[in-house]
């Protein structure tokens, strides 16, 4: 079934910060979704997830910040048998230890507050939270922004697999080109609250036609990136 959002929109202190904007995703699609700092794309990416849970599907989320998705006055231990809950699964134990073993978090203490971890473990504990079960969309928010590239670059060959294994729709929010280019077959391209342009990413990298796309495929370096 096809995902649809439509009219989505923000006004934040009067001032709208995503205008009417409609989204569509296929089932086990990738999408990126890019543009310039304060372009709107987190707000997009909350709004969808808002719209896509009204309508009773199941979104797993991994924030810009691990802040927004751990409470730090709860262990880790909590987050987890919280999330594993909410997807109706028993305890997640076999999917803990796969898991956290390909992101290397396994030597990390579950009692601990989010505080006792570093942030890029934090951000790899979010993603693996994010994989539990088998979600109609996972919304990645800059999910790679804490990790060292080789790191970055194992987590998101994880996240390849998992979503090629459920076949689970994926839109990945990165000001990054160069991540984006490897991992998604379509971008979306925002710019001042507003999508501007949406196409396959070769053609956006390749033949962008909004400034915004030309700024962002100008970068010719993303190809170097190992991630
Ligand atoms: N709570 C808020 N109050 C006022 N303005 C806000 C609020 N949240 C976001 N904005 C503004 O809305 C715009 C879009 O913000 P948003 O966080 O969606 O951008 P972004 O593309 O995700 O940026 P970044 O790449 O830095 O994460 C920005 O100009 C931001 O300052
Ligand atoms: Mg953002």
């Amino acid at each position: 079934m096809t995902l649809s959002a439509i009219g989505l929109s923000a006004m934040r202190s009067g001032r709208i910060i995503l205008h009417p904007t409609s989204v569509e995703i296929e089932p086990g699609a990738r999408i990126g979704l890019v543009g310039a700092s304060g372009s709107g794309k987190s707000t997009l990416g909350h709004a969808l997830i808002d719209a896509l849970k009204a309508q009773g599907l199941q979104v797993a989320h991994v924030p810009q910040s691990p802040d927004e998705a751990l409470d730090p006055l709860r262990s880790l231990a909590f987050h987890w048998h919280e999330a594993a809950q909410a997807r109706g699964l028993a305890d997640g134990a076999a999917h803990q230890r796969a898991i956290f073993s390909a992101l290397k978090i396994d030597g990390g203490d579950l009692r601990k507050r989010p505080w006792g971890w570093s942030r890029g473990m934090q951000q790899r504990f979010v993603i693996a939270m994010a994989l539990m079960g088998t979600p109609d969309l996972i919304v990645l928010d800059e999910p790679t922004s804490a990790l060292d590239p080789v790191i970055a670059a194992a987590t998101m060959n994880l996240l390849d697999r998992h979503l090629e294994r459920t076949n689970t729709a994926m839109v990945l929010i990165t000001h990054d080109l160069g991540l984006a280019a490897r991992r998604v077959s379509h971008l979306m391209v925002m710019a001042a609250g507003r999508l501007v342009e949406e196409a396959e990413t070769g053609k956006i990298l390749n033949n962008p036609q909004t400034s915004e796309a030309k700024r962002l495929a100008a970068h010719r370096n993303w190809m170097e990136v190992p991630c």
